[in-house]
């Protein structure tokens, strides 16, 4: 027994000791391909190595979506899903949902004092997002919303944030807000770095950065003819009208898909589409093989959890419990460094005599 716990302990210890990882996702629909490739793959290999956790960012989800709140539940369920079926495992990792850790939202409120309209202003991910969601005027909530990601990063006192392309800007701001509370307050916060993924972006069927409400999105749920049809309609070369024609790879984009999914025969394709000897059907049709078939395991796994919903709602429930005892070490730190815990004042003897 004592020999049994001590074991245990070290090997909880040695848990502890692993680094931290944080990385998540906005609940906003099914996640793509362009997310498998920008940050899925790299979460599933470093779930071995890190103590990681994984977030659903539905307070990024009103950013844009307002008016919509009644899809969130729905979407998250989505997002949870996807996570399982690409081999996220909640048996190693920690899930959980932002709204959920009232600590993220005290811990946006004291970051807030330490960031700049200017800085926010400057931001070119935000800049990009609010041009893309079309909405009238943006709110301050939105504006604001990296330093609401800087409180998801810093709650679990993370130390690499594996991301894609889009996200550096986040994690620059989250930097150097734990740099300047470290600065005013004391070491609190490690400084974490962001780990960019394989392939930062690969693009949309249309060329385009591929996204979930434009249209040129493979889902990581889409069925194999879903596929079929959407890399159809994908375009190709513009310059290339009959299939004897001399091809440009260099402005194809589905030969930069070949290159994420096929990539042995990359250059047996390059040279056929140079020459003319290869036709775009026959090629998207190469291609339609191998991104279905990379899908089908990730289908399989997807079908198995769909069918054991409480597999699901009880790695959130372990994982929110999980942030919430480590929200409220670095609330308590965080309010100390501030001198925010008022000890004097709160604690210890009083009376109310009189
Ligand atoms: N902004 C991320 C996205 O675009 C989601 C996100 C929220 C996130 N909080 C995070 C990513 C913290 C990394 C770390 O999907």
């Amino acid at each position: 027994m004592g020999f049994y716990n001590k074991t245990l302990n070290r090997l909880k210890a040695m848990g502890n000791m692993k680094k931290r990882i944080l990385t998540g996702d906005r609940p906003t629909g099914p996640l793509h391909l362009g997310h498998y490739f920008g940050s899925l793959e790299n979460r599933v290999r470093l779930q071995d190595e890190y103590d990681c956790f994984f977030i659903v960012a539905d307070y990024q989800f009103l950013t844009d979506h307002l008016k919509e709140t009644e899809q969130t539940e729905r979407n998250i369920r989505h997002v949870l899903l996807d996570w399982l079926s690409v081999g996220m495992d909640p048996g190693k990792s920690t899930f959980f949902i932002q709204s959920k850790i009232p600590e993220i939202a005290e811990l946006t409120m004291y970051f807030s004092m330490m960031v700049t309209l200017a800085r926010l202003q400057r931001n070119p991910t935000v800049k990009e997002e609010f041009r893309a969601a079309r909405l009238p005027a943006m709110s301050y909530g939105f504006l604001g919303y990296p330093i609401s990601q800087a409180a998801d990063i810093l709650v679990v006192r993370s130390h690499l944030v594996p991301v894609g392309e889009d996200n550096i800007a986040h994690v620059e701001q989250t930097r150097e807000i734990a740099r300047t509370f470290n600065g005013i307050f004391g070491e609190v916060f490690p400084v974490p770095e962001a780990l960019a993924g394989n392939i930062p972006r690969l693009p949309g069927l249309d060329g385009y950065k591929m996204g979930k409400s434009t249209g040129n999105a493979i889902f990581l749920s889409d069925t194999p003819e879903e596929v079929r049809q959407k890399v159809n309609m994908a375009i190709t070369d513009p310059t290339r009208i009959r299939a004897t024609d001399k091809g440009h790879p260099d402005i194809c984009n589905i030969y930069k898909y070949h290159y994420a999914f096929n990539k042995e025969e990359v250059p047996d394709i390059e040279k056929r589409c140079r020459q003319g000897k290869i036709g775009c059907v026959a090629c998207k049709e190469m291609l339609v093989e191998k991104v279905n078939s990379f899908l089908e395991p990730i289908r399989e796994k997807r079908a198995f959890f769909e069918a054991r919903p409480l597999i699901i709602k009880e790695a959130v429930r372990e994982g929110n419990e999980r942030v919430l005892r480590e929200g409220k070490e670095t609330v308590r730190l965080v309010r100390e460094a501030m001198h925010f815990d008022y000890k004097d004042l709160l604690e210890g003897e009083y009376s109310v005599a009189g």
